[in-house]
């Protein structure tokens, strides 16, 4: 598919579901322009952004912060630990207030699977939504670094033979990069703990060892084993998941030349991968920390062409 235009508008974004492939690709087209040198647009009017994290992060909280800075907004600091959140006051209280004080955009990352939806839906609420993670259930704006990442090494999406593995089940990333990868044509697998794997996903893919097909892919992607999400599903010591299904150096070596190893972080060295393979010459994980700033900016430039069309 031919890469199109950096025009995108958006109101919201909160899934990958409810991007198509032409948005998908104008916000990677204007990350890796952004990357490139080109010039944001000048604002035309003051622009008011929160970034609202419930979850801990230290990427995406920061990356939408430079975002942020990079295309002039002005950033209203929000700390859950010291706001009213503490004498009870709820999520959907919290974006009211924001709102009516004037913000125009709400970055929010939340335990709550879904926790938008009540956001997007209120007839009383105008600022935009950008989820930065809900639960296990998306993270967008992880995806959209990903998949630029993965353009820039190959120009394309169509018959890559791209693996998913480690903790499937708890994993945001993977539920939106599974979803929109298999509709821009990738050939997805899927590899780790079967605990942390779930039937749900066979329409995306196929469920191997990652032994079976490691040599024939071009993107290995590795995922972080959520502890935090686990209810007693699937106790690995950090050896034992490391030889089953991490990436050490055997497995490395067995990757073709033009192969690439991806992964979220924050990684659990010597887990997922092997501590010495964090910045080898087939990784892309500081690479991936580079581009969220890019498609980042991307990102709220939609909102705000989105808010001005409104
Ligand atoms: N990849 C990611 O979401 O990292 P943070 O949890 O540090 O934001």
């Amino acid at each position: 598919m031919p890469i199109v235009d950096d025009k995108v508008v958006l109101k919201h974004l909160v899934s990958m579901e409810h991007l198509s492939a032409e948005e998908v690709l104008g916000l990677i087209s204007r990350g890796i322009s952004l990357k490139n040198g080109r010039a944001s647009h000048a604002l035309e009017h003051q622009v008011f952004v929160s970034n609202l994290f419930f979850e801990n992060s230290t990427r995406t909280h920061k990356s939408f912060e430079v975002a942020e800075k990079k295309l002039g907004l002005d950033v209203i600091d929000f700390h859950a630990e010291t706001s009213s959140v503490n004498k009870g006051e709820t999520l959907y209280d919290t974006v009211l207030t924001l709102d009516a004080l004037g913000v125009d955009i709400c970055v929010i990352r939340h335990s709550e699977v879904d926790y938008y939806k009540q956001l997007i839906g209120s007839a009383t609420i105008s600022a935009s939504i950008v989820n930065g993670g809900d639960g296990s259930g998306q993270h967008p704006s992880q995806s959209l670094l990903d998949l630029m990442t993965i353009y820039e090494e190959f120009g394309r999406f169509e018959g890559l033979k791209i693996c998913i593995a480690g903790d499937i089940t708890h994993s945001r990333v993977a539920k939106s990069n599974m979803q929109i990868l298999k509709r821009l044509g990738a050939q997805l697998y899927f590899a780790g703990p079967v605990e942390w794997y779930s039937e749900e996903f066979d329409s995306y893919g196929q469920y191997i060892a990652i032994d079976d097909v490691i040599e024939e892919l071009d993107v290995m992607m590795l995922l972080r084993v959520q502890h935090e999400r686990h209810d007693g599903d699937g106790t690995f010591s950090k050896e034992t998941y490391h030889r089953q299904f991490g990436l050490d150096q055997e497995r490395y070596q067995r990757l073709k030349s033009s192969a690439i190893i991806m992964h979220p972080a924050p990684v659990n060295r010597d887990v997922e991968i092997a501590d010495s393979l964090v910045e080898a010459e087939k990784s892309r994980i500081v690479k991936q920390m580079t581009n969220g700033v890019f498609v980042r900016m991307a990102i709220l430039e939609a909102i705000m062409r989105g808010r001005k069309e409104q």
